[in-house]
């Protein structure tokens, strides 16, 4: 094999990984597992490598490790209540284009930590409560990324639920737990999108560092679910583990960021001299990385160009776009939505959120992506009435002259409120917003609150307030989003990825201050698989809106659930097909979804749980199937004595809803293990 296969494009990828191995002397091994800087791996000279480099993500190329201003799409967690697999393929295989074009090979994302407590700082980051609609998700953004020969970094890996004490707690789960409802999103990344590389976390997992974590990093990632990239701690999170060969060990390929701490070159070289770890280890710590290399063309001869900044007039229309169907019409009494643009004369548009914008460098933390521009709601709405109500209808700043208030409130990216670091304090709107609220709502009953913010908020002020619509951090095309809606333009189809409890300590993470925050050494997960609805389900506590909750403008029927067959055998798959018709006066799209419940079970489960959803988009008095496949795993829980999944044989029931809490269809079927 020649010196230089490794860089043969022609050649078999393992070969290629096997002969740069081969070729790298021991220092440059252990060069190569500690960054050079912040965002860059060492480069090895004598062969020609450059630096491999990465960037912050998740909703968009991050300003602070990219000095460049790119698209900011929406945060996380609106991707997760547009319910759309096909919607985040498309923003991975953007956020893929703009990471290249910003010349770098790797972006931080996606996130995907479930949300256990709606206090958590970076609920807006991620997804969703639910381990299927995380990794139904997950899947297709990581597709999409790599999609463009540009690594994904999943993170945090694992139980990485909430800031406070991020760099010393130890989340404390059953392995029931962690299986049933954190792992799931890592393991569908690895096994059905062939992850090139899982970012491990800040925290411990019972007891034990996530970076030097042997079970999660070998046993699962590697062993059992074949990973084959490579594992990169989180910024500095090595600091707390016990040892260089600990790490080495427990399989952690690099340390970022630069220069290193427990992967020093100097320390590994010492460790190394004695024999505290072997080639072995080390080799398959970082064949990882060099596979990953040459997966994304960085050994190629002619390494492949940095893209041409990625059109970004193709990316702004997907930010709108997510922004839109991510948005969650809470409440509509009156159907004071959307605007009646024949009947309304004057609008106010007032609120401590309507001008704000929430796209600022480091603005809620590593996600803070800085765009070259952002179209706040008041500038969104301006341009819709210029476009097409010019001389129809008036702005006016206070709500006792207008027809219709639009009220915006909601958090921002401040510590303490929806950002990195810190938790929220509170499930509360600020004191101030909710006065604000309660004085429009008595100048004008027509008041519509809209809401800028990352997760779950209490509500004790929603009794006598109309309309209600959840916008979350809508990125740079945010204003003219919300514009759509509220106009009528787009019909919202959102569902919350969410419960939003009444109040905190209805929430299963808040019995008290050992399920959170925890004492600073450990946070235990006491409720265990039951989080979100599956708790609200299984205590019948009524939570302010149900995980899955969403209005539409229009109406939907379900009708004709039929199953392929009365009793699923072993391997089957179980066909479950019904019919959705939309009942109302304008186009729109539905979310069906699919919860399993078994009946008859040796161990406590929910009463539901999901396992499939299917976005529909109907025009007036259209009709269509919608069909799903059930499978041993879905029907499965994690049993612990047995070290695997179990499906016992029994009853189960299928439900298909248009919230956890509008179930609108069921047909029961068994499971026969014969
Ligand atoms: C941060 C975050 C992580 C980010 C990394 C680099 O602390 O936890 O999500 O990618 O450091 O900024």
């Amino acid at each position: 094999m020649s010196k230089q296969d490794f860089r043969d494009a022609s050649l078999d990828l393992e070969a290629r990984v096997a002969a740069l191995l081969q070729q790298l002397t021991l220092d440059e091994k252990l060069d190569l597992c500690a960054g050079k800087s912040a965002w860059k791996t060492k480069p090895i000279p004598r062969l020609g490598i450059e630096s491999f480099r990465v960037t912050d993500g998740p909703r968009g190329v991050a300003w602070h490790s990219s000095m460049g201003r790119h698209v900011a799409f929406p945060s996380g967690i609106a991707l997760g209540a547009s319910w759309s697999s096909e919607l985040a393929y498309d923003y991975g295989v953007a956020l893929g284009e703009q990471t290249r074009a910003s010349g770098r090979h790797m972006v931080l994302g996606p996130a995907v930590n479930i949300c256990r407590t709606p206090l958590n700082g970076r609920t807006f980051e991620y997804f969703t409560e639910d381990p299927w609609l995380n990794q139904a998700l997950a899947v297709p953004v990581i597709k999409g990324i790599q999609s463009q020969r540009v690594a994904a970094c999943i993170k945090h890996y694992a139980a990485n639920n909430q800031e406070s004490h991020r760099m010393k707690t130890s989340a404390e789960l059953s392995e029931r737990a962690l299986r049933e409802i954190y792992l799931p999103v890592f393991e569908a990344a690895v096994t059905q999108a062939d992850v090139w590389s899982v970012m491990a976390a800040y925290n411990a997992v019972n007891g034990v560092p996530a970076c030097e974590n042997s079970d999660l990093l070998n046993d699962k990632l590697r062993s059992e679910w074949g990973f084959r990239g490579f594992v990169v701690s989180d910024w500095s999170a090595v600091r707390r583990t016990s040892s260089t060969e600990a790490c080495v060990k427990g399989g952690l390929s690099l340390e970022m960021p630069g220069k290193g701490t427990r992967y020093k070159q100097k320390n590994l070289r010492q460790a190394y001299d004695q024999d505290k770890f072997s080639e072995r280890e080390l080799d398959r710590n970082l064949s990882g990385l060099l596979r990953v290399m040459v997966l994304t063309g960085h050994l190629d001869v002619a390494p492949i160009p940095l893209a041409p900044a990625a059109p970004s007039s193709k990316h702004w229309a997907l930010a709108r776009r997510i922004a839109a169907e991510g948005m969650v019409l809470l409440k509509n009494h009156a159907a004071l939505l959307p605007l009646d643009t024949t009947r309304i004369r004057k609008l106010a548009v007032i609120g401590p959120k309507a001008a704000k914008r929430n796209c600022l460098p480091l603005w809620g933390g590593s996600s803070g992506v800085w765009p070259p521009y952002e179209i706040t709601p008041l500038q969104g709405i301006k341009e819709k009435i210029a476009d097409q109500f010019a001389g129809r209808i008036e702005l006016v700043s206070q709500a006792e002259e207008a027809d219709v208030v639009l009220l915006f409130v909601g958090l921002s990216h401040r510590p303490g409120l929806d950002s990195e670091v810190m938790d929220r304090k509170s499930l509360d709107l600020p004191a101030k917003q909710i006065q604000l609220i309660e004085a429009s709502l008595a100048q004008n009953p027509n008041t519509v609150v809209v809401l800028i913010n990352g997760g779950p908020i209490s509500m004790e002020w929603a009794g006598p307030v109309p309309a209600i619509l959840e916008a979350w951090y809508p990125g740079m095309e945010g204003g003219r989003a919300i514009a759509d809606v509220l106009f009528g333009d787009i019909n919202p189809s959102g569902k919350l990825p969410v419960s939003f409890p009444r109040r905190l300590q209805d929430s299963p993470a808040h019995q008290s201050s050992r399920t959170f925050p925890g004492d600073g050494a450990q946070v235990h997960y006491d409720e265990d698989v039951f989080i979100g609805y599956r708790h609200f389900d299984s205590r019948e506590i009524e939570p302010l809106f149900a995980f899955g909750h969403g209005l539409s403008y229009t109406q939907f029927s379900y009708s004709d659930i039929s199953l392929s067959s009365k009793v699923l055998r072993g391997d089957d798959v179980l066909l479950v097909k019904a019919r959705i018709c939309n009942v109302g006066s304008v186009a729109g799209a539905e979310v069906v979804q699919l919860y399993i419940s078994d009946l008859e079970c040796s161990v406590p489960r929910p009463l539901k749980e999901l396992k499939g959803s299917s976005k529909v988009f109907l025009q007036p008095g259209q009709a269509a199937k919608v069909q799903f496949g059930i499978a041993y795993r879905d029907l499965a829980f994690y049993s612990e004595k047995n070290r695997d999944w179990l499906a016992e044989a029994g009853r189960f029931v299928v439900l298909l809803g248009s919230s956890s809490r509008d179930i609108r269809l069921e047909a029961e079927f068994d499971y026969s293990n014969k």
